[in-house]
């Protein structure tokens, strides 16, 4: 019987391997992590991610094949495959501060990982780390270890948020990489049995190592880099009126484009593209391409442009001024169906917001005040790293309340911002919503999720992203940041 272990039960580590523990029901999985919260999380009834479908697969395999435990070195000594997938946010500080991958946490692991085996082991690398990690982990790993082999593949993941197990069962690929030698190719193949359980195997691409870990850095930067221009369409769109659906339509029907990821947005969040691009970017710029590396930055670039750009036309509309005055925040989470905060748009829309002396009242069905709370007072990229290792919050801050529904968040205030595309924003009341609000009533609408022609007759001036300006705040002059 095969045993699996996997360093790291956050947003990748639980799922994927809740999945793997449900298709593959002899094989012996257990998920380990240095925080005895989220283990406790994942062995009680109110698991520590929320993710569509994940309960019911947690719920069918815990106890039976899958477990989860702080008991780090026994389950890495006992597997026969182990998985790595903690985190490698963006280093905060030192050389490559702001670029490059923080590989403290992985590094740590794979010491351990020398430190306790008694047995030869397949190490699979599932944090998506910099091209030729691979590299320095096998340094590691080989390093005091006399008798013991351990082969390391790139098995990188391409889940999302909030779809993560429906990716996880219909896959549009898998991609496993590994060393070009006889053990390498037969570590390829046990992993490539696993997904196999489930997997057609024509979607089981194998190639080498430093392949494997580049195309995971390099989708994320072209599924990115789709969102920025998509954006980068939408300021052109409103300054000549034409409507970024109909121009995304458009374009998405050539089949070489193709119509999925195309929706214009205040901007991309997630803990995964800005740190991987800005990875890639450092990357580049060692090995002397400079101008690689400036084309991807300008991804990024766009990205905070377009925050930006959402703020300005807020206060701008506004009469310059929001100061004291109650804006609604709409979603807190970076896309719907996630209560996943990292690099969500929505804090730098609200620290901008704050910055010019707004009241926020924040409403979002799967955020706590507490994460809000964190989210707004930390400072960027410290948020992803184990949460035992970050800097206390305060328990409030002055502007900012948190309500648990969006009819309380609107009462009485001026204008409303949409962060999040929750379907529940679609359906709400908002003749109900324009009563209980301040006149001139005002929508800025982040996700183009309300009908800006129905919103318009109840009352609202209404700002939709990338589409033809209300007249009234075509009047009003831009402001400069
Ligand atoms: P996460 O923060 O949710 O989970 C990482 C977990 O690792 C944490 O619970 C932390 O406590 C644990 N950990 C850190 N160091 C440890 C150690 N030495 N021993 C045991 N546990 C340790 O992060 P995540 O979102 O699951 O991402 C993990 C990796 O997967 C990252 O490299 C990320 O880039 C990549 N990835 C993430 C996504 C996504 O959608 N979140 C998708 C694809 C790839
Ligand atoms: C991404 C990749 O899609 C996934 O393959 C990888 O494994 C991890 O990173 P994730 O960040 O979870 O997944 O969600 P994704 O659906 O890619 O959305 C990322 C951000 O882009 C969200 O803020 C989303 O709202 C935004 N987005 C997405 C747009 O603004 N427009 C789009 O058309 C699509």
């Amino acid at each position: 019987m095969v045993k699996i272990c996997c360093i790291g039960a956050g947003y990748v580590g639980g799922p994927t391997m809740a999945v793997i523990a449900l298709k593959c029901p002899k094989v012996v999985v257990t998920v380990v992590d240095i925080s005895s919260q989220r283990i406790n999380g994942w062995n009680s009834d109110h698991l520590p991610i929320y993710e569509p479908g994940l309960d019911d697969v947690v719920k069918q395999c815990r106890g039976k094949n899958l477990f989860f435990s702080t008991d780090v070195e026994k389950h890495v000594s006992e597997a026969d495959i182990v998985f790595v997938s903690v985190n490698t946010p963006t280093k905060t500080h030192g050389l490559g501060a702001g670029k490059a991958a923080d590989l403290t946490y992985w590094e740590s692991a794979a010491r351990m990982i020398a430190d306790v085996s008694k047995s030869d082991k397949i190490v699979v690398e599932k944090s998506t780390v910099p091209v030729k990690t691979a590299e320095a982990i096998e340094r590691i790993l080989t390093h005091n270890k006399k008798g013991i082999n351990f082969t390391i593949l790139s098995n990188p993941e391409f889940l999302a948020e909030g779809t993560a197990i429906e990716d996880l069962f219909h896959p549009d690929r898998v991609l496993i990489g590994g060393r070009e030698t006889p053990e390498g190719q037969k570590a390829i193949q046990t992993l490539k049995e696993v997904y196999a359980n489930w997997v057609p195997v024509e979607k089981i691409l194998c190639t080498n190592l430093w392949s494997a870990e580049l195309s995971k850095l390099a989708a994320n930067a072209f599924l990115a880099q789709r969102i920025s221009s998509v954006n980068a369409m939408s300021a052109l769109c409103e300054a000549t009126g034409a409507d970024v659906t109909q121009v995304s339509h458009s374009i998405g029907t050539d089949s070489r484009i193709g119509p999925k990821f195309l929706n214009a947005s205040v901007g991309f969040g997630g803990s995964c593209f800005q740190k991987d691009i800005m990875n890639l970017v450092y990357i580049c710029e060692c090995n002397g391409l400079p101008e690689v590396a400036n084309y991807w930055k300008q991804v990024v670039k766009v990205n905070d442009y377009q925050k930006t750009r959402f703020v300005n036309r807020v206060v701008s509309s506004m009469f310059n001024t929001i100061s004291a005055k109650k804006i609604a925040i709409f979603g807190f989470a970076f896309k719907k169906d996630t209560g996943d905060t990292r690099e969500t748009p929505a804090i730098d829309v609200c620290k901008g917001l704050l910055g010019d002396k707004a009241k926020l009242s924040i409403y979002d069905p799967q955020v706590t005040e507490e994460q809000i709370t964190k989210d707004l007072s930390m400072r960027k990229f410290d948020k992803d790293h184990p949460a035992h290792l970050q800097p206390p919050s305060p328990t409030s801050i002055k502007q900012v309340s948190v309500v648990w529904d969006a009819y309380e968040a609107v009462k009485e205030a001026h204008g409303i911002c949409i962060m999040t595309e929750w379907d529940e924003f679609k359906k709400l009341d908002y003749k109900k919503v324009y009563d209980s609000m301040q006149k001139p009533a005002f929508i800025f609408d982040g996700r183009n999720v309300v009908d800006v022609q129905k919103v318009r007759e109840i009352g609202f001036i209404v700002y939709s992203i990338g589409k033809p300006l209300d007249p009234w705040l075509k009047d009003m002059p831009a402001v400069v940041a």
